[in-house]
């Protein structure tokens, strides 16, 4: 009995996590998918080189124009890594909430990995590079280019690649609290960077607290 009531708790959690992400959740969600996307177009139009510094040095504050009380300082040193799914990258926190992430997502390297499984609708918007994504069984890539979109849904998972220098504006909407732990775990269980993990910690809790007492949940 005892133990029923146990593996209960997470279900019955779980359901109602889930319930409240198609009906509660969406109402705090602030940012426009759409205008993000539009606002990476214009500026990607103006480097034709694909010079990705250039273009976030000119996105970054067009995003906080639009958003002013949502996007932190573009202090650009504050650029962690990031290492999930097998993947290796380095990100800028422009915002972060309970219901909504915004990062500058990237590396200069190239990078793949599993996209891991989110609680989130993820909207990936490619600035410079490629980025190349499969389903199981898919025998050819999905090819997103500079201005693309990709879209993974909630609970989707994929195989993806940014082979070669690649950078994206990545908004995430859902519950961003239980995407946390695939964002930290390798640092804990494989590359011990604590440093990385501490400024992590740091920058997106901050954010999160930050907008919580200004009611942006
Ligand atoms: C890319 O843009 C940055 C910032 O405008 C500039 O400093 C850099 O020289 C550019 N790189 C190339 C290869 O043009």
């Amino acid at each position: 009995m005892r133990l029923a009531i146990y593996l209960l708790i997470p279900v019955l959690f779980y359901s109602i996590l889930d319930r409240l992400f198609y009906t509660w959740l969406p109402t705090n969600y602030k940012f426009d998918k759409e205008k993000l996307a539009a606002l990476s177009r214009e500026v990607i139009a103006n480097h034709p080189d694909g010079n990705a510094t250039a273009i976030i040095i000119e996105l970054a504050p067009k995003i906080k124009a639009e958003y002013p009380t949502l996007i932190n300082d573009l202090n650009f040193d504050d650029w962690v890594y990031n290492n999930a799914g097998g993947a290796m990258g380095t990100m800028f926190i422009l915002h972060a909430s309970i219901s909504e992430y915004l990062i500058f997502f990237g590396t200069a390297i190239g990078t793949e990995g599993h996209t891991g499984v989110h609680f989130a609708d993820d909207y990936f918007t490619i600035l410079a590079g490629k980025q190349l994504a499969a389903y199981p069984g898919a025998t050819v890539p999905e090819v997103y280019l500079p201005g693309d979109v990709h879209h993974l849904p909630k609970g989707h998972v994929k195989q993806y690649a940014m082979p070669g220098e690649a950078f994206a504006l990545e908004l995430a909407q859902g519950w961003i609290p239980a995407m946390l732990p695939f964002g930290f775990l390798d640092t804990l269980s494989s590359t011990l960077d604590f440093q990385t993990f501490g400024r992590t910690v740091w920058f997106t809790g901050k954010d999160m607290i930050k907008h919580l007492l200004n009611g942006k949940f």
